[in-house]
């Protein structure tokens, strides 16, 4: 279908649809169908299923979420395209955050591939499952920057700096979507939330954020900008109050922003319940209030568990709180997205092809590649690392997280299948097999209990406390197991249901014992590698100065042991790069690589007088199995003007016996200007695999799209004369460095 006729098929359709209609075009339900009994007591529609089915029938549903079976997708949709005369059909939405049935690594964990190219892959994996059972849209990417790991949706986005996000950005919408909306086994990408969500005050997830005019602009909103540049059709907003204003009311967000400054054409919904917020947050008087400011201000969809405020928009229009071309506009945007996707060509789903493709074992392959190539070896002390199979007789697995399927998983997915999730345990036992003798115990008891939530609901989600768990006699028998060891391998982190949504964290430290079980083990002299599962920083300050190996392996999906075990046993070399600064205490937070210099930077370092304000491990940071050289750092020319491009090129020496992988990232310093600038920003990166004595020349370019910054004086973007120095090298720290300059014409 051409863009033409989409257009006039939508107002050919608009022009037939009465005003209760439109709203209902405009509203998002949330369809739990028996599962809702599990929900009773959260109240609203969503426990009575029967309800969202009345309004199907009235064609006053644009969208439900939460429905992932195939079959049941086609009854609803049945219903809305054959039950009415309109026949318009919904548009199912769901979380596909790293996956559906493939559960892949964490999007934390993609993010410290620093592999664009394979995060690409990974969500197309993703729309792919996900369009097969009938879906056709994902609330995803998250891509907002987070800097404070108390916020626990740190693990759903790409970390604190907003270079990688936007690459990361996206690569995720380029795999969602493919090369446009409507592209055949993908499905409609919606980066959110917009914005500044990740600022919430303390980490505490929905708490308001204050972000000013220039971390907005240049941290904040980069990421957002790349996700719509690579076409995303819809964005969702945001829980809470950004600069005293809530993010779904916010029309300088969603209209001059998102709509006249980006030029965005897609259509926006809110996040769950957020239109109904207005009035918790005090802007909104009552409910119809709500709707007409959020319509208003630019939301065009209202995701709504229970009783929608969007439900009220006809009687705002009569009113004369909003005008029906506003709605109009909504309703054109939504039904052109259903268009462009297909859904009047082909509103149903083959349920025997779904079947199929969620068993594809190419998917389980990528899900692999994405857990061997995020993992970040942290420490290496006199390589203990890859462990020598043929040496090793035993082998002490410890931890109970070693030992989990769920936890594997991490947060955020829930039509996995635990039956093919391989844990850490099984992947050791499988690779060693018939050499060394494997054994395990967990230490520590093994469920433990973040935030309650929505999603403890899901069928294999919620965890079970074990009976006649002896907490000090099991400790005492890892530790036991671990001295008659050639070496022990020591699983601690956090659990699945401990980080993601409304799940801050005051704390960084290992959850419950876990410090304790590590020291012991430590303490028996066996050779210790510690894995560490998580989704953000946890307090390594023990680990990392007596630790010998750590490998963090964040929750590493479906095929994670199997990953894990290659990586181990060197089958693989790790090569990823942490994507945040990790702090040495949670005092110490938010804390990232791009501050600024001010006042005696000689004692930057020094600013606590209690603890040091360095980082445990600085942004970037990741060791392989082989150690790398750079020289050679060039620029072409010493001085371009504000609209030209300086080529840099450095030479990369893999100066180990084996193949690996490498980072090599190029940080940016603007010397002086009409704003202070980072002491670094990250400007380029790429990850390169390398043999045994290999050399590469790695070559980035900067151009005025990489020197400028939004200047909060001039309210603009600006190119400064100035000189700038150039870093290349392996994190953050990197020494290596040259300069050029930005003169005038
Ligand atoms: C609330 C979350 O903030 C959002 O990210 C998610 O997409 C919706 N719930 C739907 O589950």
């Amino acid at each position: 279908m051409t863009e033409a006729a989409i257009r006039a098929r939508a107002e050919e359709l608009l022009a037939q649809m009465t005003v209760a209609e439109k709203a209902g075009q405009l509203t998002q339900y949330f369809y739990f169908g028996a599962l809702a009994e599990t929900q009773a007591g959260v109240g609203g529609l969503e426990s009575d299923p029967s309800a969202v089915e009345k309004v199907l029938g009235r064609g006053e549903v644009g969208s439900l979420l939460f429905v992932t079976d195939p079959a049941q997708i086609n009854g609803l949709q049945r219903r809305a395209v054959d039950g009415h005369r309109l026949g318009i059909p919904v548009l199912f939405g769901f979380d596909v955050i790293h996956g559906l049935r493939t559960i892949l690594p964490v999007p934390i964990a993609m993010a410290a591939s620093w592999d664009t190219d394979l995060i690409e892959r990974g969500q197309a994996v993703a729309a792919r499952e996900a369009r097969a059972v009938g879906l056709h849209w994902t609330f995803a990417p998250m891509v907002d920057i987070a800097r404070d790991p108390r916020w626990g949706r740190m693990v759903e986005g790409a970390g604190e700096d907003p270079f990688l996000g936007a690459q990361v950005a996206r690569a995720q919408v380029r795999g969602f979507q493919g090369e446009a909306v409507g592209t055949p086994e993908r499905v409609l990408a919606g980066p959110k939330h917009l914005a500044g969500y990740g600022a919430a005050l303390g980490g505490r997830d929905y708490d308001e954020a204050d972000v000013s005019d220039s971390a907005l602009w240049n941290v904040y909103l980069p990421p957002f900008a790349a996700a719509l540049a690579a076409g995303a059709g819809n964005v969702m907003t945001a829980y809470m109050d950004l600069n005293g204003i809530p993010a779904t009311g916010n029309r300088w967000l969603f209209t001059e922003v998102l709509r006249e400054t980006w030029g965005f054409e897609g259509f926006v919904v809110s996040d769950a319940n957020a239109v109904r917020n207005l009035v918790t947050h005090g802007f909104a008087r009552d409910l119809t209030d709500a709707g007409a400011r959020a319509l208003q201000s630019g939301v065009d969809m209202e995701m709504a568990i229970g009783d929608p405020a969007y439900a009220r928009l006809p009687e705002a229009v009569e009113q004369g709180a909003v005008d029906e071309r506003t709605l109009d506009a909504g309703v054109r945007r939504v039904l052109e997205a259903k268009l462009r996707l297909g859904l009047f060509d082909a509103p149903y789903v083959d349920e025997d092809r779904a079947r199929e493709i969620l068993g594809d074992p190419a998917h389980r392959d990528v899900a692999r590649i994405g857990a061997e190539r995020s993992a970040v070896l942290l420490r290496n002390e006199g390589d203990l690392l890859p462990l020598d199979a043929g040496t090793l007789d035993s082998i002490a697995v410890i931890g109970p997280l070693a030992d989990s399927r769920r936890d594997t998983l991490g947060p955020w997915c829930f039509d996995f299948d635990l039956d093919e999730t391989v844990t850490v345990l099984e992947g050791i036992r499988r690779h060693a097999d018939g050499t060394a003798d494997v054994r395990y115990a967990p230490g520590v008891r093994p469920a433990q209990r973040g935030t309650p939530s929505l999603f403890d609901m899901w069928p294999g989600n919620a965890p079970e406390d074990p009976e006649g768990f002896d907490d000090d006699a099991e400790l005492a028998r890892a530790v036991d197991l671990a001295r008659d060891a050639d070496v022990a391998v020591v699983l601690a982190g956090e659990w699945q249901n401990m980080i993601g949504e409304n799940a801050s964290r005051s704390s960084l430290e290992l959850p419950g014992r876990q410090l304790e079980l590590l020291q012991a083990v430590a303490a028996t002299g066996t050779p210790v590698v510690l894995l560490v599962m998580n989704g953000r920083p946890l307090d390594l300050r023990w680990a990392a100065e007596h630790v010998p190996a750590i490998l963090d392996i964040w929750y590493p999906g479906t095929q994670g042991g199997t990953a894990v075990a290659n990586l181990l046993f060197g089958d693989v070399a790790p090569g990823g790069k942490l994507p945040f600064t990790w702090p040495r205490t949670v005092g110490q937070v938010p804390m990232v690589a791009s501050h600024t210099r001010s006042h005696e930077p000689e004692n930057q370092h020094a600013r606590y007088w209690d603890e040091e304000s360095t980082p445990l491990f600085p942004f970037g940071h990741g060791l392989s199995y082989a150690p790398f050289r750079y020289a050679g750092l060039a620029v072409d020319r010493d001085a371009i003007t504000p609209d030209g491009t300086i080529n840099v090129s450095v030479e990369v020496t893999n100066a180990g016996g084996r193949q690996a992988d490498e980072v090599v990232q190029l940080y940016l310093h603007q010397r002086h200007g009409t704003a202070s600038r980072p002491v670094r920003e990250l400007k380029g990166f790429e990850r390169v695999s390398l043999g045994a004595g290999e050399t590469r020349t790695v070559r980035f370019s900067l151009g005025p799209a990489e020197l400028r910054y939004w200047n909060a004086a001039a309210r603009d973007w600006v190119n400064d004369l100035s000189p700038f120095d150039v870093w290349v090298g392996g994190d953050a720290t990197a020494g290596l460095s040259t300069s050029f300059e930005v003169t005038g014409a």
